[in-house]
Formats: C-alpha cells, structure tokens, sequence
C-alpha cells in the first residue's frame, strides 16, 4: 500500500497541489512532480549545488530539503528566474560552463551574490561559489563571467 502526502506550494509563480511520496525530495519534486528539469541531481548530499532553486527568493540546495516542507512556500527554479539575463549572456560571453551541469547552480548563486554584492572581488566570488562543484573545473571562466555580469550591471 503506498502512502502520500499532499503538497502545496507554488513553483516558478503556478500552485501546486499535489499527492506526493512524503519521502520525496525538493528536487525530485521539482524535476519528476512539476517537470522542471532544469535542476540538476547531483551528489545527493549537499556537495555539488547542482540542485540549487530559490525558497522565497534564497538560493537552497534542494537536495537537502524534504518537498513536503516547502508547504505554502515560493519556489523558484532556473527556469522561472526573470532576473537572471546578464549573468546568461556573461557567462556565454566568457565561457563559463563545458558540460553545463553545474550552471544552473551556479548561475543562481551568482544572482544571489550580485544582489547581495553588486561589485563583489574575485575572492569574494570564489567564496561565494565555493558550494558549487565544476566538475569540467572551468571556475576561471565561471567568475570571469560573474565579474562581467556585475559590470554590466553597474553600467545598466
Ligand atoms: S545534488 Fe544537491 S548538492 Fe549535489
Ligand atoms: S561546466 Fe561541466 S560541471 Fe561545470
């Protein structure tokens, strides 16, 4: 007999309102409940931030957080976030990702950086990416590509 649990949330601005495994977790909610597979599964344990999604608007490591306990939260994924454009076009620009399975983790920490940062150093970029694994090791690119969008920003 299984047993499920509801969940009510909403997801990139659309409720939802749905039976679930209780045991799921936030990313497999988001990828196989709601679809959004642009949340990666990474390590599984909080390593890699390649399951990074906003909780109102905090960058989370989804893999951490059960779904039921985003009851009645916000959540937003890679593509729901409408803030993100200058970092996309940066880190095309300076080649800021290879296989690509570390970017959506890594572009919503930069977002969060930024907002929290506009100008932020190089050091202070590494550390506040230090969460998220490239496992292609292209971080020169990476925060060369926070640096761009910070500039961009500055000059909006
Ligand atoms: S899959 Fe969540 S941190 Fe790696
Ligand atoms: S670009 Fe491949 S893991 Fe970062």
């Amino acid at each position: 007999m299984s047993c499920t649990s509801r969940l009510r949330c909403t997801i990139n601005g659309v409720a939802c309102d749905r039976e679930i495994d209780p045991r799921l977790l936030l990313v497999e909610a988001v990828r196989d409940v709601a679809g959004l597979k642009g949340t990666r599964v990474g390590c599984l344990t909080g390593d890699c931030g390649a399951c990074t999604v906003r909780i109102d608007g905090a960058v989370v490591k989804s893999c951490l957080v059960l779904a039921l306990s985003v009851e009645d939260r916000a959540i937003t994924t890679i593509e729901g976030a409408g803030d993100l454009t200058e970092i996309q076009h940066a880190f095309v620009a300076e080649n800021g990702f290879q296989c690509g399975f570390c970017t959506t983790g890594m572009v919503l920490t930069a977002a969060e950086l930024l907002r929290d940062n506009p100008r932020p150093s190089e050091a202070e970029i590494r550390r506040a990416i230090s969460g998220n694994l490239c496992r292609c090791t292209g971080y020169d690119g990476i925060v060369a590509a926070v640096r761009r969008a910070a500039e961009a920003r500055a000059r909006a």
